[in-house]
């Protein structure tokens, strides 16, 4: 598995590892423990849907271990938009067939690891994977009350105000990351 050290704003030290098709069953557990203490059940990934989302080829699957711990503190998963053509907003971005766009589907931190930096050095690295694989583009649907980290820009493309019934707002947006942020 490749990884990379991060260092976040409060200083919280780990590796991003990049999860292959054939690693999944070795982090499988870990990233639903996540999941099912993150997303509530209309939202929240099925251990099928999941591992069928980390088979794809195109497929980023991140998983975030700090330094000195044992249990993974967040992971993230994307693929590119063409994966997600039933999903409302996607299915009616302007970019379907380009293949020039990735969608974020997930991101998720461990309660006891949350607010410290995680989620958005998380975002900031799958932007950045993204970029480097050639998609010019992401996009992903975030809580609309969500103040993302100042490195990261939103365009909010649509907005649903009962996303999957879960009584919460949830926009569609293009994720940009301020230039000085690439590393
Ligand atoms: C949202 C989440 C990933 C943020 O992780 P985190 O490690 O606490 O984030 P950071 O410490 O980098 O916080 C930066 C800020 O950006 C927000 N943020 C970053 N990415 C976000 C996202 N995708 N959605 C909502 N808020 C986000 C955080 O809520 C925080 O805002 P605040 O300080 O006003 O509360 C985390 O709270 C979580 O896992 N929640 C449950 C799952 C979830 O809602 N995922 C996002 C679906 S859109």
């Amino acid at each position: 598995m490749i990884s990379r050290r991060f260092r976040t704003r409060t200083w919280l030290v780990g590796q991003f590892i990049r999860v292959t098709a054939k690693d999944w069953h070795r982090v499988k557990n870990h990233i639903l423990r996540i999941e099912r203490a993150s997303f509530v059940h209309s939202i929240m990934g099925s251990e099928h849907s999941l591992t069928e989302a980390a088979s794809s080829p195109t497929a980023i699957t991140l998983l975030v271990v700090v330094e000195r711990c044992v249990q993974p503190a967040a992971y993230a998963m994307a693929n590119k938009l063409e994966e997600f053509d039933d999903l409302p907003g996607a299915k009616d971005d302007l970019h379907q067939g380009h293949e020039d766009t990735m969608y974020l589907s997930s991101v998720a931190v461990a309660r006891e690891w949350r607010k410290r930096g995680l989620g958005s050095a998380l975002e900031r690295e799958v932007i950045t994977i993204a970029h480097n694989n050639g998609f010019p583009r992401i996009t992903a649907h975030i809580r609309s009350s969500a103040h993302l980290d100042n490195h990261i820009t939103k365009s909010v493309l649509h907005t649903f105000p009962n996303w999957y019934g879960t009584g919460e707002a949830f926009d569609y947006v293009e994720l940009d990351l301020k230039s000085h942020q690439h590393d």
